[in-house]
């Protein structure tokens, strides 16, 4: 499900016609950010569409996106032409820029140069979407092709060295075009450029919040699944919660969420998770599938095979409830962020195979696949969640990933392995936590079992047991990260308390790389 229907009526919307431009959702973000709801849709919408949608929507601005084609190619993306008599202010970005220009006669071709980067233009006119601008403005370009000329009743705002038409305007009409992205940080006024688009240009008042959202995904899923049932797999992190708790209100006992304790859990997760859920009325199925999950990962110690053991099995046991329950319809936690990954992996090394059970693919053929979230972008969802009653605790955990502990145990896992991690990690956690406010600048803090064993003395006795190492990272969104320098005192008081605590660790040692080269997980 998009977030169609999600704006109220009264609430002003900006439509962003996307044209395939990496930036095109950044766009709509951005005007979220200044709470006014926007949304993406296809560059091929008819101008009759946009009026349908407009006594729903209360459409104010459209915004045509960037995007990878060339305007003169045989087969370039175009808009309806009717889109610019509609009244409604429209603002081209890059090749929406250079698209107004072509279909009203300009002339666009390729540049001398490729543009890529940051620049600075002139502004010529501090007027309408550049008021308040600086002559020299320092900007973010990505592009080829460039306007040469303005069609009839046009005028430049702005221009560069290699960019002469670098901002126009319709001289009677609201038609804007940059060839710049203000949606990207790099452009340092970019946020009041998008402001007096929205605000002064279309004159939206801002009115919208991420929890806006929540009353219509609520009617979505009753309209979608009627009388119906659906079913969910919780993992108990952010995405999944927020989304079964939304479902929750829309089909109370109809919708099923199933949380699979595969035995790879940290202490007292699964308890947790339950309880949570019960508590805030969701219909939860824990499935305690330890044995089956630790049977099927006996001699296995390549992380790739684990990971694609467990995450099969983990479909397996879904697919069971499912069947036995008759859901008709799977609702996922999928959010934005989500679906640039899956596109961007396609065409690059696989890393790791991920088992994420917001994407799970599964052989049940369900009726529909609902996602709730699927627009969204994560610190959106935790407003939502935060709206929804979740506890802080869930708002704020850290990443954890869908195999688990499985994965920070090194070579074969075995239950005896995940209780001695079990433990470490209990420890790590509470010292961390215990500290403060270097906790809120960490990513992630976590142990790991390696499988190597090390010499050590505990009273007076020599002693022979695992080396566990202890990870925390920092990063902003796990594509990269950079190991924390934790303070010392911290370090020790773990380690101590590890060694001390559980007898079956002799050594504790700090990872101090960051990602790249490692991974933020041991396997
Ligand atoms: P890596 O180890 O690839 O991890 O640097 C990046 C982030 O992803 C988490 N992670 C996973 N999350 N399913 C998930 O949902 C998985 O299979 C998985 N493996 C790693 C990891 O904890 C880190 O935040």
């Amino acid at each position: 499900m998009s977030i169609k229907g999600s704006a109220q009526p009264r609430i002003d919307t900006i439509l962003v016609l996307d044209f395939g431009g990496q930036y095109a959702h950044l766009i709509a973000r951005r005007i979220r950010e200044q709470g006014v709801y926007s949304e993406i849709v296809p560059c091929d919408i008819k101008a009759d569409e946009i009026l349908e949608m407009k006594s729903k929507f209360n459409v104010k601005g459209l915004i045509l996106s960037g995007g990878p084609s060339s305007v003169y190619e045989e087969g370039a993306p175009k808009i309806d032409i009717r889109i610019l008599q509609m009244d409604i202010p429209v603002l081209g970005l890059c090749y929406g820029h250079q698209l107004i220009a072509h279909l009203l006669k300009g002339r666009v071709d390729k540049g001398k140069v490729r543009e890529y980067g940051s620049t600075y233009v002139t502004i010529n006119k501090p007027v309408d979407i550049l008021e308040g601008l600086s002559r020299k403005e320092k900007v973010w370009m990505s592009h080829y092709d460039i306007v040469y000329s303005l069609p009839e009743d046009f005028e430049v705002l702005a221009s560069s060295s290699n960019c002469p038409i670098a901002a126009f305007r319709h001289k009677k009409k609201p038609i804007y075009g940059l060839q710049w992205h203000p949606e990207v940080v790099h452009t340092e006024h970019g946020t009041e450029i998008l402001r007096n688009f929205i605000f002064k240009v279309c004159g939206c008042k801002a009115g919208w919040k991420p929890s806006s959202i929540i009353d219509d995904a609520v009617n979505e899923i009753k309209r979608t699944v009627k009388e119906g049932k659906a079913i969910i797999a919780l993992s108990g992190g952010i995405d999944s919660s927020t989304a079964a708790v939304i479902a929750s209100r829309a089909l109370k006992d109809r919708l099923i969420a199933v949380f699979v304790d595969h035995g790879f859990m940290r202490e007292g997760e699964p308890e947790y998770v339950e309880e949570t859920f019960r508590r805030m009325g969701v219909n939860i199925i824990v499935v305690r599938a330890q044995e089956r999950f630790f049977k099927r990962l006996r001699g296995i110690i390549d992380p790739e095979m684990k990971r694609k053991i467990i995450g099969e099995e983990f479909i397996k046991v879904f697919e069971e409830i499912a069947e036995r329950e008759e859901a008709e319809y799977l609702i996922q936690g999928t959010i934005y962020p989500d679906r640039i990954e899956s596109g961007a992996r396609r065409h690059s090394d696989r890393i790791k195979s991920h088992h994420n059970v917001a994407g799970m693919p599964t052989k049940i053929k369900f009726k529909g696949v609902i996602e709730p979230l699927r627009d969204l972008y994560k610190d959106e969802v935790r407003e939502i969640a935060k709206s929804l009653g979740l506890p802080e605790e869930i708002i704020k955990r850290q990443p954890f990933p869908g195999p688990g502990l499985a994965v920070r145990v090194i070579g074969e896992v075995t239950p005896s392995k995940i209780q001695i991690l079990r433990r470490a990690d209990r420890i790590v956690t509470e010292e961390i936590e215990k500290a403060g406010e270097i906790k809120d600048r960490l990513w992630q803090y976590f142990a790991v079992l390696t499988d190597t064993k090390s010499t050590g003395v505990k009273g007076d006795m020599r002693a022979y047991g695992y080396v566990l190492a202890v990870r925390a990272v920092e990063s902003r969104e796990a594509m990269t990260a950079s190991f924390a320098r934790i303070p010392y005192d911290i370090l020790e008081k773990i380690s101590t308390r590890i060694t001390n605590e559980i007898p079956e660790v002799t050594r504790v040692v700090y990872d101090i790389t960051h990602k790249p080269p490692s991974t933020i997980e041991w396997e």
